[in-house]
Parts: C-alpha cells; sequence; structure tokens
C-alpha cells in the first residue's frame, strides 16, 4: 500500500484491524495452545498478557505508525532518521514470511473442508471406521494432513487467491465483504455454544478452560501465553504500524485498541467455550487429541448433531475462510509494502516476489506433517517449528525492541501526542499505557525469557 490514503470512517478503522486480527489464531491456534500449556491456568496468563503487554504495544505501533506514516521500516527511518531503529522492520519481514509458510497449510485445509462441508463428503461414513463411532472425524483429519497431494493442492489454491486479491488491490473489497461476514462468525459461535452446552458432560469441558491449577503456570506457559497474545492481535512485526499510517489524526488511538483487542478476545473464548465442553461430551480427550484436531474434528461433531449438518458446517467454514484470507492479507502486507517501496516496483511484481517463493515453503510446511515429518528442527517438524519460532520468539523480539525505542529513544513526547492527539483529548490511560511501555513490558519480556531458559 504505498499511498497513505486514510481510512474514512471509524467503523472502517476498527473492522479492518479486527479483520487483521480474528483469523485462524483465535480459532484454531488458540485451542491447541490451551490445551498444551494447562487449560485454564493458560486461559488467565493470556488474558493477563491481553491485557498488560496486548494492548499497550498494540497502542505502540499505531502510534508509530500513524507519527511516521509509512510502512514498518519506513516510520522508524522518518521518526529517528540515521539510527538503526528500522532494523525492527526486517525482523518483521523475516518473521511474517515464516507466519505465511504455515498460516497459507491451515488456510487450506478450512478450504477443503468448506469443500468437504458443501459437496457433504465430510459427513459421509470412513471405510474402516465403525459407522457412528466417535474415531469418523479424527481418522479423517489425521490421515488428510498426513497426505500428500490434498493438503498440498488446497495451500497452492490458497496461495494464488491470496495472491490474486493482492495483484488486484482489491483488499478494500474484501475488507468490506469480511465487515458483514465477522459479525456474522460470531453469531454462529453464540450459537455454538448454546447447543454445545445442552450436551451432556459439557460442564466438565466448561471447568477445564475456566477453573486455573495454579501450579500450571510455568515460565514456558507464559512464553506460549504471551506469543499467542501477540499472534493473536498480529502484533510484533509491524503490521499495525502500517495500519496506524492510515488512521486519521482524530482517531481515538486508545479506545481503537482496546475495542479490537477485546473483540478478539471474545472470540477465542468463545471457540474456548465450544471447543472444551465439546471435547469432554465426545469422550475425545487423551493423549494424542489435541493440536489441529481440536477444531477439524470437534467443529464437525457438533454439526453433526445439529440439524442439517452440512448447511452449518459450510456456513461456518465459509466464515473461518474469510477470516483466514483478510489475516493472511494483513501478513503479506507487511513485505509487500516493503518490497514496493524500497525497491520501487510495482504491486503485481512486488507481490510475486513475495509468493512464488511461498508455493515452495508452504509446500514443504505441508509436506512436514506427513512425509517429511521426520526433519526436525529442535524437535519441531518444519511446520511446528515455524510456528513455535515466530509466536514464542520473534514477536515477543519485535515488541520488546518497540517498546524499548517509544520508552528511551523515541522523539520527546511522541508517545504522548499521539494518545492524546496533540493533547486534544484527554486520556487517563496515557500515562499508565507510557509506563508500562517504558518499563513493564521490556522488563517483563526479558524476565520471562531468563526465567525459561534457567529452568531448561
Ligand atoms: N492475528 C491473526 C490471527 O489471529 C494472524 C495475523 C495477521 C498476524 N496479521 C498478523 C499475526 C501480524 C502476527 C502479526 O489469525
Amino acid at each position: 500500500m504505498a499511498n497513505n490514503s486514510e481510512f474514512n470512517s471509524k467503523i472502517g478503522i476498527i473492522a479492518a484491524t479486527v479483520g487483521s486480527a480474528v483469523g485462524l489464531g483465535n480459532v484454531w491456534r488458540f485451542p491447541a495452545e490451551t490445551q498444551a500449556n494447562g487449560g485454564a491456568a493458560f486461559l488467565l496468563v493470556y488474558v493477563i498478557c491481553v491485557l498488560l503487554f496486548g494492548i499497550p504495544v498494540m497502542l505502540g505501533e499505531f502510534a508509530i505508525g500513524r507519527a511516521g506514516k509509512s510502512d514498518a521500516i519506513g516510520s522508524y527511518r522518518k521518526l529517528s532518521p540515521g539510527k538503526p531503529w528500522w532494523i525492527s522492520g526486517f525482523l518483521g519481514i523475516l518473521c511474517s514470511y515464516l507466519i505465511l509458510t504455515f498460516y497459507m497449510v491451515v488456510s487450506g485445509w478450512t478450504l477443503e473442508y468448506l469443500y468437504q462441508s458443501i459437496s457433504g463428503q465430510l459427513f459421509s461414513p470412513v471405510p474402516g471406521v465403525a459407522e457412528g463411532s466417535n474415531l469418523q472425524f479424527a481418522e479423517r483429519m489425521e490421515e488428510y494432513v498426513a497426505g500428500v497431494w490434498p493438503p498440498m493442492i488446497w495451500t497452492w489454491i490458497t496461495v494464488a487467491i491470496c495472491g490474486a486479491v493482492l495483484c488486484m488491490g482489491v483488499q478494500k473489497g474484501i475488507e468490506r465483504v469480511s465487515n458483514i461476514l465477522m459479525p456474522l462468525l460470531f453469531l454462529i459461535l453464540i450459537i455454538l455454544c448454546v447447543t454445545v452446552m445442552t450436551l451432556p458432560n459439557a460442564s466438565a469441558g466448561l471447568a477445564y478452560f475456566f477453573h486455573p491449577d495454579f501450579s500450571k503456570i510455568t515460565p514456558d506457559v507464559c512464553i506460549s501465553a504471551l506469543g499467542q497474545a501477540f499472534f493473536s492481535l498480529s502484533l510484533g512485526m509491524g503490521t499495525l504500524i502500517t495500519y496506524g499510517s492510515y488512521f486519521h489524526k482524530d482517531t481515538n488511538l486508545t479506545k481503537t485498541a482496546f475495542t479490537v483487542s477485546i473483540l478478539d478476545m471474545m472470540v477465542a473464548i468463545l471457540v474456548g467455550m465450544i471447543i472444551f465442553p465439546g471435547v469432554m461430551s465426545f469422550g475425545l480427550e487423551g493423549e494424542s487429541f489435541g493440536g489441529s484436531a481440536l477444531v477439524f474434528v470437534t467443529f464437525p461433531e457438533i454439526f453433526n448433531r445439529m440439524w442439517c449438518p452440512q448447511l452449518w458446517s459450510s456456513l461456518f467454514f465459509i466464515l473461518l475462510s474469510v477470516a483466514a484470507l483478510t489475516s493472511s492479507i494483513s501478513i503479506a502486507e507487511v513485505s509487500i509494502a516493503y518490497f514496493s517501496n524500497h525497491f520501487k516496483i510495482k504491486r503485481v511484481p512486488a507481490t510475486s516476489l513475495v509468493m512464488v517463493p511461498l508455493v515452495f515453503l508452504s509446500a514443504l510446511s505441508s509436506l512436514s506433517n506427513g512425509v517429511l515429518s521426520d526433519w526436525t528442527i529442535f524437535g519441531y517438524t518444519i511446520f511446528g517449528a515455524c510456528d513455535a519460532f515466530t509466536a514464542n520468539i520473534l514477536m515477543p523480539l519485535g515488541a520488546f525492541i518497540m517498546a524499548v525505542y517509544l520508552g528511551w529513544f523515541a522523539p520527546k513526547g511522541l508517545m504522548k501526542d499521539q494518545l492524546t492527539n496533540g493533547g486534544t483529548i484527554r486520556n487517563m490511560f496515557a500515562a499508565p499505557v507510557m509506563f508500562l511501555l517504558k518499563w513493564i513490558t521490556p522488563i517483563l519480556i526479558v524476565i520471562i525469557f531468563a526465567a525459561s531458559l534457567l529452568m531448561k
């Protein structure tokens, strides 16, 4: 987005930022992380991370963008010329690229499930598994994900759709569609939540999700919760710096950041309130059940118990695909905006430069769930390594650098000016947010990482 057009309405600003934030991070990643990190204990730390780190860091990105009026690298360059802060923009580009490699794969699964929902295949019996057994969907998911061609082709289809939208420059159109569809996603989640509550044993799932066992809170759980908060809110790689540059000078940054963060958190919590009661009710809990299967198995199980499963399932996966698409676009924009601004090339070549290598890299990521699962990095598959490395290391590092910059090195008064719109509005959060960014965010990030290293 080389031209810095401004968002023209309040709703437009919030909707575009929510479009970036709400995605597979809420629906696919959040439940998997919750389960891997001790249930309710993780939820508690996650909520604290959103409030204590997420909102201030989001405000920081908005402020840098609106003051610098450019992409992540350009804004730093303009605000502090000759200083190396723009390097954190590079970190953001690396991070966004690594995220794309696995985000495309999961978006591909979503499209496959959409296709299977519409065609009805999803609800047909799986050969070799007794009809009515609660292994139907699990078996289907496991087999599908480990396959070679189908998941890879759907990944490529996702890359192609994303590339086409970006080349044609119709993101605004997609965002407009998503403004209508995201409230619908919210509505469907509420309906599913009510449905799930009527199932036997649902209360055990709620207890798992809401009653924390404090002994489960370890430094590693804190790192994962921090990573999840940043991932879900689209933070730590400069995406929202670009968005900030489109904001109007009268936009109330604090209200925007609060609204977006709370909405995003509500979507994640609603998903948890559907998945965990579902898992308990269907007797799916167990050592091997977790990760991606949580969403792609539990949701179909729920639809299967509703009136007209195919209809609900199709509707849900359409909405999830759109949510995934708007988020993918916002991730890809980081690199595309940089390439087109820096090398002064047009949209189409810049987009191709980003998307073409992705065809190969996302295929590797897809295959690492099956035939290439023996290729591991620190015990992670390629897919898992990109996911863990970006969320648990690169994003907190990006946020750390930004907080240190804003707290200590940015032009004096920048943050205060941005939070109060040049002194024209009163903002009781301005002082606490600046205090958090200066002292708490960087120091706590260092402490969490040090504690985790020491306990290894
Ligand atoms: N927040 C999105 C999700 O939850 C993913 C995402 C979009 C993202 N843009 C980002 C993550 C920028 C990190 C940085 O699915």
